[in-house]
Parts: C-alpha cells; sequence; structure tokens
C-alpha cells in the first residue's frame, strides 16, 4: 500500500502577530514546514501534499529551496478559503490515489516525532482511523481526546467548544492522524461547521466514525514537547529550545564536550572528532565538521566550515565558508569571510579579516589586518595593520606573497602584486606592481621626518 502525506500549512497563524505566514516561522534557521517536510521525506511516500492558503505564494517560493530528492514528490493544494481543518484535508484530496493510505500533519509542529508518526502508520492496519495523543502538563488550546466508559475513543472536542468537564482531560490531540483516501472520501463531506468558531474541524472525523460503529485508534506519544503545535511566539520559543536540547545531548551522548548545552545552538548539522571542546554561546550554521582536539571558544559563530584536528578557535571568532587544517590558532575576535583555505599551524590573530585567501603552513597574522585575495606561502609573517589594497573602487586584484616573506606593521601591499621569496618589507612601507624586488631583498619606503622646536599644544578654548 502507498502512503501519501499531507501537512497543512494553510493558516495565518494569527496569534503569531506576524506578516510571515506561520509555517515559514523558523526553527533552528530552517522554516517549521520543511521540518515537517523533512520529517514526512523519511517515511518514504509517493506523494507529500502541502495545502496552501494564506500568502500561499511565500510558501510556493520558499519550497523552492528543498533538495531536489523531495521537491519530486511535493505536491501543493490550494485551500481557497480557510474553513478549518477538515476543508484543508479535502482540498488536496482530489490528487491523492484512491488506494493510498493518507497521514496528516500539521506544518506548525515542527519537531513531529518520526518514531511516533511510524508506529502511527503501523496501526492502521486494523482500525480505518489512528491519531497520536499526548498527556499534556497544560492542555489549554489542544483538541482534548474523549474516551467512553470502556476507554475507547468518543471523540475530540476543541478548547472552544469544550465544557468546563471536557477541559479538565489532559489526553490531548496533538493533529496527527492516519487513515486512507477511501475513508477521507467517504467521510470528510460529513464533517459540519455547527461549532464555536464555524470551522470545518479535521478532528471531527473520529467521532463521526465512532457514530458509524468504527473503532477510533488513539497511540500515545510518551514527549508531548515534540507534538508542541507552535501557535505563537513563546511556543516557537519553546519548539526552539526543545529542538536545540535534543541535538546538545545527541553530541554529549556521542562524546563532544559541551560547556553548557543549555548555551549551544545548532542551525544545520554538526560532526566532531574525538575530544572536542565548545564553550558557551556558540552558533553552528550550514554544515560543519570539526576535527579530533578541536576547541571552539564562547561566542564563536561558525558557518560551512572544516576545522581539522588539534586546532583552537578563541573566543568570537566569526567564520563562514572556510577549510581550517590542523594545528591553527585562529582569534580571539578574527573574521574569516568565505573562501579561505588555512594550511597547518596557520596563526590568525585578533581583528584580522581573512577573504578568499589562501595561507600556507606556519603563516602568521597575528594583528589587526585585511588580508583579501591573497595567495600567501608558507612561514610568512603578517605585520599588524597589513593591508592588501585588493579593491580599486571598480574591480578586485590579487596579491601573491612568496614563503618566508616577513612583511613589517602598517604596510600597504597595492594589487596585483606579488611578493618574492624571502623578501623583508620594512614597517610602514607601500608595495605597488612597480616595486622592484629580488628574492631576499629588504624594502622600505621612508618619509622624511620634519623637527620643529618648541611646539605648542593646542589648548580647549574656555
Ligand atoms: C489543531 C487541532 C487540535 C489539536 C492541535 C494540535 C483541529 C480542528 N484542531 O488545533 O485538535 O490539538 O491542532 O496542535 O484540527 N490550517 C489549514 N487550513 C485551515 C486551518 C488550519 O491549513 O483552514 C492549518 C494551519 O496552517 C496549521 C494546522 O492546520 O498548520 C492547524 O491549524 P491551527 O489553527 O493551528 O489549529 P489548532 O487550533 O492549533
Ligand atoms: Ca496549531
Amino acid at each position: 500500500m502507498s502512503l501519501e502525506v499531507v501537512i497543512l500549512a494553510a493558516g495565518k497563524g494569527k496569534r503569531m502577530n506576524s506578516q510571515l505566514p506561520k509555517v515559514l516561522h523558523k526553527v533552528a534557521n530552517k522554516p517549521m514546514l520543511f521540518h515537517v517536510i523533512e520529517t514526512a521525506f523519511q517515511l518514504s511516500p509517493s506523494a507529500i501534499h502541502i495545502v496552501v492558503g494564506h500568502k500561499s505564494e511565500l510558501i510556493e517560493e520558499a519550497l523552492k529551496d528543498l533538495p531536489c530528492d523531495i521537491s519530486r514528490i511535493v505536491q501543493v493544494s490550494h485551500q481557497k478559503e480557510l474553513l478549518g481543518t477538515g476543508d484543508a484535508v479535502a482540498s488536496a484530496l482530489p490528487k491523492i490515489n484512491e488506494e493510498s493510505d493518507v497521514l496528516v500533519l500539521y506544518g506548525d509542529n515542527p519537531l513531529t516525532p518520526l518514531d511516533d508518526i511510524q508506529r502511527l502508520t503501523a496501526l492502521l492496519e486494523d482500525n480505518p482511523l489512528c491519531v497520536l495523543s499526548a498527556y499534556a502538563r497544560d492542555p489549554f488550546g489542544y483538541g482534548r481526546i474523549v474516551r467512553n466508559e470502556e476507554g475507547f475513543l468518543k471523540e475530540i472536542v476543541e478548547e472552544k467548544d469544550a465544557s468546563e468537564q471536557i477541559r479538565k482531560i489532559k489526553e490531548i490531540n496533538s493533529g496527527i492522524m492516519v487513515t486512507t483516501a477511501k475513508v477521507l472520501r467517504k467521510y470528510l463531506p460529513m464533517i459540519k461547521n455547527d461549532n464555536n468558531q464555524g470551522e470545518y474541524y479535521l478532528t471531527d472525523l473520529a467521532g463521526i466514525l465512532v457514530k458509524e460503529n468504527k473503532i477510533v485508534d488513539v497511540l500515545q506519544s510518551s514527549n508531548f514537547d515534540l507534538l508542541t503545535g507552535v501557535n505563537s511566539k513563546p511556543q516557537l520559543a519553546f519548539a526552539e529550545r526543545t529542538y536545540q536540547s535534543i541535538q546538545a545531548n545527541k553530541l554529549l551522548a556521542q562524546g563532544v564536550t559541551l560547556a553548557d548545552p543549555n548555551r549551544f545552538d545548532l542551525r544545520g548539522s554538526l560532526k566532531c572528532g574525538q575530544d572536542v571542546f565548545i564553550d558557551i554561546n556558540c552558533i553552528f550554521e550550514g554544515n560543519v565538521t570539526l576535527g579530533n582536539n578541536v576547541q571552539i571558544g564562547a561566542g564563536c559563530v561558525i558557518k560551512n566550515c572544516t576545522i581539522d584536528d588539534d586546532s583552537i578557535i578563541s573566543p568570537y571568532t566569526i567564520m563562514e565558508d572556510s577549510t581550517i587544517c590542523k594545528k591553527n590558532t585562529i582569534g580571539p575576535f578574527a573574521r574569516l569571510r568565505p573562501g579561505n583555505v588555512l594550511n597547518d599551524e596557520v596563526h590568525v590573530g585578533n581583528f584580522v579579516e581573512v577573504k578568499k585567501s589562501t595561507l600556507g603552513v606556519g603563516t602568521k597574522s597575528g594583528h589587526l589586518s585585511y588580508l583579501g585575495d591573497a595567495v600567501i606561502g608558507k612561514n610568512v609573517n603578517i605585520g599588524a595593520g597589513t593591508i592588501t589594497c585588493n579593491y580599486d573602487g571598480a574591480n578586485k586584484f590579487k596579491t601573491v606573497i612568496g614563503d618566508d616573506v616577513f612583511v613589517g606593521s602598517d604596510s600597504q601591499l597595492v594589487a596585483p602584486v606579488e611578493i618574492k621569496n624571502g623578501v623583508t618589507i620594512a614597517a610602514g612601507t607601500t608595495v605597488t606592481k612597480h616595486t622592484q624586488m629580488d628574492e631576499n631583498s629588504l624594502i622600505l619606503t621612508r618619509a622624511q621626518s620634519v623637527k620643529i622646536d618648541s611646539y605648542v599644544r593646542p589648548t580647549k578654548k574656555k
């Protein structure tokens, strides 16, 4: 039997107080809807239907960023008017194969747990409809699972329609359910909107089937936190922290040392070798790989980088799209913009900005420099305040520096320029393509100093 997934994403998300449709709000820098789609994809469904409505064009635009193996099976259905979750599923139904099983997920459930939905879909063999429930510490806002004397599900009642008695029930409806296309075709049209919100509730399907003498199965999830529906910013913040704590715990279990798992953020994937230490308040984005014995200081932001064994990244370093080889020492306060390769034992110190540059083995730039579009050899010393002047206002040019070069402090290398092996550049020198040099020569610019005797400094006007 083939499985199709319907993900509801048409709602406005009024309680978010935002121009952005609710399901595009992000958890770990990824739209909530994408989290749900990626989880659904792991069930190997034949199709994933996204029901869109409010600001559908923004959601369709966002869907273009899905990886192609997923987008191949994604189909968009338009809900014309937002008449409720029952109507939303009905709007996807014409595209669903008559013989398929159907899993309904909500786009505002970013942490939808894969193991629960796997177990839920397996239950469908016995009964026509299975819903996923959980016990909530505070069930406010959720649909309640109402059971009969024998303990079987009788109906699902929404908060706004619930009596005092029903509101006391702590078993809530996660919104997630599995059924068949046949059941939906037959029973969805029976859902009415005679309730306090005037909506066609998908949840009414349960009561309708029970009245038809069918059994509706309830699978109880053991983790309510993962089933949090995000309707508001506090719930979004809760989902974010829950997600981050799951990721932090996975890393701890693998042997990574996190100074504080509550002050750790991963917005992508992080692979770590052995004996990695990560101090507080770091953010990892995209795909990051850390080798053995790598240490990351407090407050670093690291995006799409590979950092090899025994490298130490000191606090407040920002780096992106760069490859750091072994035994580097970077930071504190270093900035690596995209496109760098730092070979073994490179040192990049505080307030050094490096962009699209390659630094050879053992090369050091300790303080306050800009290295852009540079190819720098081995064992080069870049003095404080060195600037590669790579931009003439219109175009960018390359700086090439040979091995064993010493660049004195406060020098300007006006690109395009090439510094030969072993050259020493004295402090305060401006080097251009016209500068004469041989290997191992000394280059210096010295303006004449002027002496004025008995100089009187300006004083403040009264
Ligand atoms: C829904 C359930 C409730 C459950 C809770 C779990 C119903 C009637 N209620 O309530 O039992 O406890 O989720 O989080 O289903 N949507 C559409 N079209 C619509 C209305 C909503 O696509 O016309 C989408 C929304 O974008 C959202 C999802 O359906 O992704 C759920 O809608 P929402 O309004 O958040 O329902 P809840 O009140 O949270
Ligand atoms: Ca919701």
